[in-house]
């Protein structure tokens, strides 16, 4: 029997949300490569930042390691496979050194701006690329091109800081994951103070990250409170906290799951936005709404802000499980 003294709580929940077609594929790869070849199959570097993610395939099989060096020696012919994030160029280059198999889970939309940046550099353009210092696609993008060729843009006093050999040579790119509205931001002062850079196009932010930013920009007006599904070393999930608060929501959070909502802070709040990063599973958006019903009497108003067709098929070395698999 419903508990009558619970009090309303409306939940605008963001379509789209959650999982982009890269994490999926990420996900897909180590998935078939643990069906392919067995345990273990080594993943370096979170496959992609979800703590529940990476749990759930170490207990299929998987093993995390950050450097390719962890891998025992007679371990060799075991998969490894590269992050969703991207990797520098050594980092293949070590594996075939070091004879190892490996498969390459870079989403496409990285490894395009990984082309973007060669290109750059091939037409003898000093490269920008604007992005967050350490986070892993950033170290990815940097390590396409020799060092020294790539200089990070961080903010707006990096670029008035920055001064090139020749202004009349340079080209941007930047990091898939980026707020689009601080990136534009930051591409007008550059192009204001190097009216000669060239773009490959107007940024690189994917697709992704684009209408999940626009479904929490539409839904948080006036919501009392906005929740983000993600982990803290997320970088698109960290912006759509940012994006929430700017929009008008009285409050934004970031949670990796239930157990982490403030129910103290947040008593009394009627609105409740919900939206997942591009990393963070459906099945904690649905943690979370159980959690909220306990205590409130729900109702979900699904916003819809834009349909997602994308989605990006694994190597072909792993067609033939996905297949039998079906
Ligand atoms: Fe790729 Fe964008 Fe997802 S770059 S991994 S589609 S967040």
């Amino acid at each position: 029997p419903e508990n009558p003294t619970k009090p309303p709580l409306t939940i605008r929940l963001c379509q789209p949300r959650g999982f982009c077609a890269g994490v999926d594929r990420a996900i897909q790869i180590v998935v078939l490569a643990l069906k392919k070849y067995g345990a273990p199959v080594y993943v370096r570097h979170e496959i992609v930042h979800n703590r529940y993610v990476v749990e759930g395939l170490q207990n299929l099989g998987a093993v995390f390691i950050e450097e390719l060096n962890e891998i025992p020696d007679d371990h060799h012919e075991c998969p490894v496979v590269f992050s969703a994030h991207g990797v520098p160029k050594s980092v293949p280059a070590d594996a075939q050194a070091r004879e190892l198999f490996y498969l390459d889970a870079t989403c496409p939309l990285v490894s395009k701006v990984h082309k973007q940046a060669m290109r750059h550099q091939r037409l003898g353009r000093h490269v920008l690329l604007i992005g967050h210092a350490g986070h892993p696609e950033v170290i990815g993008t940097m390590g396409q091109l020799p060092e020294g060729c790539v200089t990070l843009i961080e903010t707006e006093a990096d670029v008035a800081n920055f001064e090139p050999a020749d202004p009349e040579a340079l080209g941007f790119v930047t990091q898939t994951t980026l707020s689009v509205e601080d990136t534009a931001g930051l591409i007008r002062a550059l192009q204001k103070k190097f009216p000669e850079i060239k773009a490959a196009a107007a940024e690189s932010i994917c697709y992704a990250t684009t209408n999940r930013q626009e479904a929490v920009k539409e839904t948080a007006p006036g919501a009392d409170l906005f929740l983000i599904v993600g982990a803290p070393n997320s970088s698109n999930s960290r912006r759509l906290v940012e994006v929430a608060e700017r929009a008008g929501a009285r409050m934004s959070l970031l949670v990796q799951r239930a157990s982490e909502i403030p129910w103290d802070e947040i008593a009394g709040i009627s609105t409740l936005g919900l939206s997942a990063g591009a990393s963070a599973p459906e099945i904690i958006v649905d943690e979370i709404i159980d959690a909220f019903r306990e205590r409130f009497e729900v109702s979900v108003d699904l916003a819809v802000t834009a349909t997602e067709t994308e989605d990006f098929p694994v190597m072909r070395v792993l067609r033939d499980v996905e297949l039998t698999a079906a």
